[in-house]
């Protein structure tokens, strides 16, 4: 998740672009770049890997008639495709430098888009797939800049918004959007364009939506909005009247509610693309060859906090498909248990931020023992990623909240994609089998959206329950992993004693802890395991538990037990982490701001635990 912003008007474009990043930071914040189209009919690009103060005082030190344009791009990057560096920052430019471009999304098809690029004599100079497209708007441009990206944009696959500048034609910028967001901003003899509102309602609250595979053209005294086919199309203007806090949030009253909406479209960025025409999954970053996976005797996941819950999940896939012997250990315990590890062994690190202390020692630590370490993070070129062999990224954007949301949700998608590839190396699972399983994955985003849009009943129940000092969650296999999530997330959103448990343990001691009323969040969609779980509940319920109960649409097991029954769809039952996440994320939240707390900032915790 990116930050993008573009102008064409009659202020300095350098003051209106660097106002807009530095609302738009949030978005992403690894590398930053302008390009201003000077009154002298140049592009001076100016791009730095850092915050965005790196590229003002790169700006600063810029001559001011290189910048003096009234008509300029900008990009705050949250990198997916190659590490944070100079290189890779935004705006990228063709061979002829007339062309600038900034781009928010993943190009599926990037390989072979600069393959082409490359055999037809272009020269890209960085790792991204952005800079691909300003080659081929080169090569499309025929003296109408709106045209030529129209036609680039018919050869892209996965999700893209794009900002394009030519040198040719100083009154113009031109935006066109795929799956993520891009809003106008009309101002009066200036337009703008910009991830969000917040870079522009300094200026103007008159904004209007680029829809799905529009083209826009902007222009001082207008714009135009087309189809791919360069046909006109209409749109509706609306007025923001949100202040600049709000629209940072999208108008969320947290980053925490926005950051659990925005988890279909995490999971689609994570997925997309992980599948190549020839039905092999594309994990390169995983840098293993054959015959190491091959030659794998274990595999050792270490995390910690939520990033420990993904783990667990992943040694049920990773054991089920690819038939290694999976350990799942805290990381603040992994090395000081003297662990046996060797260069069979792969060790999987877990990190949203990829800063988190215990988790870098242990990567050290399994490094030291020659164990190949392969990183699941969120953010490129953390000091976990870095570390490791090879690291897998979640592409899931800036997560704010501390408490973790989209985050874990792809973490899951990508343990799952590393135990099916692993799976398929190994011989256990045949092609079709991978194509089978990774459709399953590939469907969740749309699951996913349907269990949020099912969520109103739990806000309620959240609010009933929230006097409550004791709730308690269980679960089965998968589902058990959730229970430790659940219980998690309302510790630390709504600071109350709240346990995950394996639903068979119950009976083993804590039952003595359910009281009349004792809320039980029963995570049990539809498994071999249910008709254990209906014992489960049983017992608790004859002891005064309020059940709470997650299941699948159709599955009435556990009805007739149910105190609150909550809703999913249908999904293989190795997956329905992806969907029994998502109540539990909203319960939590919802039960913290029932009790007036800030779920953003939970006291005592921080983003990022870097220290041991
Ligand atoms: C999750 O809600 C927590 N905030 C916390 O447990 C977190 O998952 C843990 O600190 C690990 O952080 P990381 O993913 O950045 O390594």
């Amino acid at each position: 998740m990116c930050g993008i912003v573009g102008y064409v008007g009659d202020k300095p474009a350098l003051d209106v672009v660097m106002a807009g990043l530095s609302r738009l930071e949030y978005r992403g914040y690894d590398s930053a770049g302008i390009a201003v189209r000077t009154a002298a009919g140049e592009l001076t690009v100016v791009r730095r890997a850092g915050k965005l103060a790196n590229l003002r005082e790169a700006l600063d030190g810029t001559p001011s008639e290189t910048l003096d344009g009234t008509m300029g791009i900008g990009h705050t990057r949250w990198a997916t495709h190659g590490a944070p560096t100079d290189r890779n920052a935004h705006p990228h430019v063709d061979c002829t430098g007339a062309i600038a471009v900034v781009h928010n999304g993943t190009l599926e098809n990037f390989t072979e888009l600069r393959d082409g690029l490359e055999h037809r004599g272009h020269a890209l100079a960085s790792e991204t797939d952005t800079e691909a497209v300003a080659h081929l708007i080169e090569e499309r441009y025929a003296g109408d800049l709106a045209a030529a990206v129209r036609e680039v944009c018919g050869d892209l696959d996965g999700s893209f918004v794009l900002v394009v500048t030519h040198r040719d034609e100083p009154d113009v910028v031109v935006g066109a959007r795929r799956n993520l967001p891009l809003v106008l901003g009309l101002g009066d003899g200036e337009n703008f364009l910009a991830s969000d509102v917040t870079a522009f309602i300094a200026h103007t609250r008159s904004a209007r939506v680029v829809e799905q595979d529009q083209v826009v053209t902007l222009r001082r005294d207008g714009v135009t909005v087309t189809d791919l086919a360069g046909s006109p199309v209409d749109g509706a203007t609306f007025y923001v009247d949100w202040d600049t806090a709000a629209a940072e949030k999208a108008g969320y009253e947290y980053f925490m509610l926005k950051e659990i909406d925005e988890q279909p479209a995490a999971v689609r960025e994570t997925v997309g693309g992980r599948l190549g025409p020839d039905g092999r999954l594309t994990l390169d970053e995983l840098a293993m060859s054959d015959e190491d996976i091959q030659g794998l005797t274990q595999v050792v996941v270490v995390g910690c906090g939520s990033t420990y819950h993904s783990g667990l999940v992943a040694k049920y896939a990773i054991e089920r498909w690819a038939r290694l012997p999976v350990q799942v250990e805290i990381a603040s315990e992994f090395r000081y248990r003297d662990p046996v590890l060797d260069r069979h062994t792969l060790v999987v690190a877990i990190s949203q931020s990829g800063e988190t202390a215990d988790t870098l020692e242990a990567v050290r630590h399994a490094r030291r023992l020659r164990a190949w370490v392969l990183a699941v993070s969120n953010t490129v070129g953390s000091s976990i990623a870095r570390e490791s062999d090879a690291a897998f990224y979640t592409r899931g954007g800036p997560e704010v909240a501390v408490a973790s949301t989209k985050a874990v949700m792809t973490q899951l998608a990508a343990v799952y994609l590393v135990g099916l590839h692993l799976a398929h190396v190994r011989g256990f699972r045949d092609d079709d089998e991978v194509r089978s399983h990774f459709g399953d994955l590939a469907a969740t985003p749309a699951q996913i959206a349907d269990v949020l849009g099912r969520m109103d009943p739990v806000r309620k129940l959240a609010r009933e329950i929230a006097s409550h000092e004791r709730v308690m969650f269980l679960g089965r296999h998968v589902g058990y992993p959730m229970a430790l999530e659940g219980a998690l997330k309302l510790k630390e959103l709504a600071y109350v004693s709240a346990e995950g448990l394996p639903a068979g343990e119950i009976k083993h001691g804590p039952i003595a802890l359910i009281e009349k009323g004792t809320p039980v969040v029963v995570i049990a969609p539809r498994h071999a395991l249910t008709a254990k779980i209906v014992t489960n509940v049983q017992e608790i319920r004859a002891r005064g538990a309020r059940t709470i109960v997650i299941a699948t649409d159709g599955d009435d097991s556990l009805a007739p037990h149910a105190d609150h029954l909550i809703r999913i769809p249908d999904i293989k039952s190795l997956l329905s982490p992806m969907l029994t996440l998502v109540p539990m994320q909203v319960l939590s939240a919802e039960f913290a701001m029932a009790r007036g707390l800030d779920i953003d900032q939970p006291r005592n915790l921080a983003k990022s635990v870097t220290v041991e």
